[in-house]
């Protein structure tokens, strides 16, 4: 059973409190990621889940078992570190059979044990046995290595390093695969390939994986639930379209995607709308709330910029200050009464760019301002 738990986890270190009653409940062949901020707590979260740290108190379960007690090599956990931690003396097959050599050491008799110690330090000397041979040889196929077997992990490239240490850790079958930033020391093209590479075979393996980064991006577009954390807190749990489209507080919206997010204050309702008073001028929003005092969210992309004259609710007038060009869209950062709004639009070949000072009108639907 590949289910993890964490109840009421908490973790100090000296006078810090890296974690601070953290609940996570992640369920069987979900790929979950730990988003959040350095410093927040996210590797520590991992390592009291891996058993490297324990917790101060609180619950760590895998399965239905209570594993706080259990050392590493007991949890069934595979760990895939942000350094890779390769062996860099030994080639690939060798940094890839190394942990089954050690599993196979443990449960073996006095009378094999030198062999396998001797098939640890020289392979030249101590061959492999074929079972062994055989699944290296099976998982370097499956992360596409096999051509390199024989390469020493020093001279390989940062994919080739993060795969073998992919490779490592799922050769020995965890029923929870730990991912900390595997990808941050990779270029920005391999990083979206080692994506799809990493999503592809949790989806063939079905395995449960915690995916660590504090990239958003990254997790919202690999992970099935994502938890954001804060300064060792869990701050929301959700699947990514959820995070963005229904952000919990300010935090949530800021750190999921950009947001414009202005104070206001709810002075009525009209038509079924709340009104609010921003510095200057109102707006309506399909929020529902009892706070007189709240929050504005709203996503750049959901403000339209609008070329005709039709008065709607929640049009307004702003003059453009910069306008960034990104290939296929445009920022736009407009000052609107005494806000600064930030706009997305599609960029289209041959549109037109605005320049800084043009007057225009923009737009936004009610069900698309949030109030929290
Ligand atoms: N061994 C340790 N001794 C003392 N403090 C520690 C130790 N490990 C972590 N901390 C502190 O605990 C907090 C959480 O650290 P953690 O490494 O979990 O953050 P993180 O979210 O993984 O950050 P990053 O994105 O930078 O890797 C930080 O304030 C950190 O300084
Ligand atoms: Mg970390």
């Amino acid at each position: 059973m590949g289910s993890v738990k964490i109840e009421q986890l908490t973790k100090k270190f000296g006078d810090t409190l890296a974690l601070d009653h953290v609940n996570l409940d992640i369920k069987e062949g979900e790929f979950f990621a730990l988003l959040g901020p350095s410093g927040c707590g996210k590797t520590t979260t991992m390592r009291c889940i891996a058993g490297f740290e324990s917790p101060t108190s609180g619950e760590v379960k895998i399965g239905d078992k209570v594993v706080n007690k259990l050392p590493p090599n007991q949890r069934n956990c595979g760990m895939v570190f942000q350094s890779y931690a390769l062996f860099p003396h030994l080639n690939v097959f060798e940094n890839v059979a190394y942990s089954l050599n050690i599993r196979e050491l443990n449960s073996s008799n006095f009378f094999k044990k030198p062999l396998i110690y001797g098939r640890i330090l020289n392979k030249k000397l101590f061959k492999y046995p074929k079972h062994i041979e055989e699944k290296v040889r099976k998982i370097l196929e499956y992360v596409e290595l096999d051509q390199y077997a024989n390469r020493l992990t020093s001279e390989l490239s940062g994919g080739q390093q993060q795969r073998v240490a992919l490779a490592r850790a799922l050769i020995m079958e965890p029923a929870v695969l730990l991912m900390d930033e595997p990808l941050s020391n990779l270029d920005l093209k391999l990083r979206h390939t080692m994506r799809n590479t990493i999503r592809k075979i949790q989806q063939d393996l079905g395995i449960t994986t915690i995916f660590v980064t504090h990239d958003q991006e990254e997790a919202m577009s690999m992970a099935d639930r994502v938890a954001v954390m804060s300064e060792g807190k869990v701050i929301q749990v959700g699947t990514p379209t959820d995070l963005y489209s229904n952000p919990q507080s300010p935090f949530i919206a800021d750190f999921v995607g950009s947001s414009n997010i202005f104070k206001g204050t709810v002075v009525g309702e009209e038509n079924g709308y709340s009104v609010v008073q921003l510095n200057g001028y109102k707006i309506k929003s399909a929020t529902k709330t009892s706070k007189k005092e709240v929050d504005i969210i709203i996503r750049p992309e959901n403000i339209k910029i609008i070329q005709n004259n039709t008065e709607t609710d929640n049009s307004l007038e702003g003059k453009v200050i910069i306008p960034t060009y990104f290939g296929s869209t445009v920022r736009y950062e407009l000052e609107v009464g005494s806000h600064n709004f930030i706009v997305d639009t599609t960029y289209l070949s041959g549109d037109r760019i605005l320049e800084p000072g043009s007057v225009v009108k923009i737009a936004i639907e009610h069900e698309r301002v949030l109030l929290i």
